[in-house]
């Protein structure tokens, strides 16, 4: 294989001269070996993957001197045990620094394996081949790794970026809808916040044009679409890797998302789905304040409605719930719900001056 560019570079903070590349496009699994050997120096590899994605691609992943590990599908495996027992394979495997962990699925393998990449022999490399929606244009960018415990989700983790990632756009063909829709909301979070994050895409008429390619799952559309999220994303933790200021904006949404979540016990709604209702929930609560014109109130409800990214919260889930679960949120300051709200076209902005139990209309 002769060097491909990348198709997004992803730079971090102070080492303006280093990036990390991210691969977008059909058939690069089966590749996989060459792009580690350009990117990587690793002798041996453990590759972190599920029973689903291996029985959906049992011999795709052709690589030199790797082992697997297979776990159970579920996000209630993003957890200790599971980090334990990737640890114990590598330190089985005698992996040694310049060897590479590779996380093959979705945002929760992706999360799990990169905290074990980050800590054993305190940074291993990590490679993402991410297969889920969510994953190739959100978690498998941008370095947070980490997984859940018992006081609640992605509360051990750290930021830990990837050497290399690997986004094959055919694998979004065996996602069902459901999960696919979950990636649509995250996509559209892009077009809500680009402004802000000072890109200049034209991301939102770009959804609300390409509505038909994008649901039939156009390889050039997907592969547009995809690159554009990780571009936003990019240029956003280029500015903050760690979440001190800008990163935020990358939470549009999610305040009320995690409420919901937590409130229905995450197993009512997928992350993307509650983050479609905080969206919602987002837009209302700055039309109610007077923040953004009714145009363009009407044009984002319109886009979420397009990709039917319209759900409702479940009648037994008082109001009252949603705003203790807000207190969770890790933006939480001083005892003070933050929200992240729409201001303007494609912008959004962090206030704090918002009571929670003024925050649902
Ligand atoms: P997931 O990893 O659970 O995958 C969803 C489902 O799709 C699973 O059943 C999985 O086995 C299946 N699947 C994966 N690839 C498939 C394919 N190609 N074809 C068919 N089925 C496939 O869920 P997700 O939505 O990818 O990720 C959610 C996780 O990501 C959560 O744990 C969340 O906290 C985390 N997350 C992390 C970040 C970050 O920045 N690190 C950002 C957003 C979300
Ligand atoms: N998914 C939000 C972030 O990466 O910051």
């Amino acid at each position: 294989m002769e060097n491909k560019l990348p198709d997004v570079k992803v730079k971090i903070n102070e080492k303006k001269e280093y990036y990390y590349p991210v691969f977008i496009g059909e058939n690069l699994i089966q590749n996989a070996q060459e792009y580690i050997n350009q990117y990587t120096k690793a002798q041996k590899l453990l590759v972190v993957t599920n029973k689903t994605i291996m029985s959906l691609y049992p011999q795709t992943l052709k690589l030199k001197n790797a082992e697997f590990i297979i776990l159970e599908d579920g996000e209630q495996y993003k957890n200790f045990d599971t980090y334990k027992q990737i640890m114990e394979k590598a330190l089985e495997l005698k992996l040694e620094r310049q060897d590479a962990l590779i996380a093959f699925g979705g945002g929760v393998i992706g999360d799990v394996t990169g905290f074990c990449a980050a800590t054993y022999l305190r940074g291993i490399d990590f490679i993402q081949i991410p297969t889920t929606l969510l994953a190739q244009v959100d978690s498998s960018v941008g370095g947070k790794v980490a997984i859940n415990t018992s006081y609640g989700k992605n509360l051990v983790g750290a930021f830990y970026q990837p050497k290399l990632v690997l986004s094959d756009t055919n694998t979004l063909k065996t996602l069902d809808k459901r999960q696919y829709k979950t990636g649509l909301a995250e996509v559209v979070k892009y077009a809500f916040i680009e402004k802000t994050a000072k890109c200049n895409f034209n991301f939102f008429e770009f959804m609300e044009h390409n509505t038909d390619k994008i649901k039939a799952k156009d390889p050039q559309t997907l592969k547009e679409m995809i690159k554009i999220c990780c571009e936003i994303k990019a240029k956003v933790v280029n500015e903050d890797e760690q979440e001190k200021g800008l990163r935020t904006i990358l939470n549009f949404g999610h305040t009320f998302a995690h409420a919901i979540e937590k409130a229905t016990n995450f197993t009512h709604f997928t992350h993307g789905e509650a983050v479609a209702i905080g969206m919602r929930l987002a837009f209302d609560l700055a039309k109610s304040r007077n923040a953004i014109s009714n145009t363009y109130y009407s044009q984002a409800i319109s886009l979420l409605t397009k990709y039917g990214l319209t759900y409702v919260i479940p009648q037994n889930i008082t109001k009252e719930e949603l705003i203790s679960a807000m207190y969770f949120d890790k933006k939480v300051q001083c005892s003070k719900v933050r929200f992240v709200l729409p201001k303007d076209f494609c912008e959004v902005e962090l206030t704090s001056d918002i009571e929670a139990k003024n925050s649902l209309g």
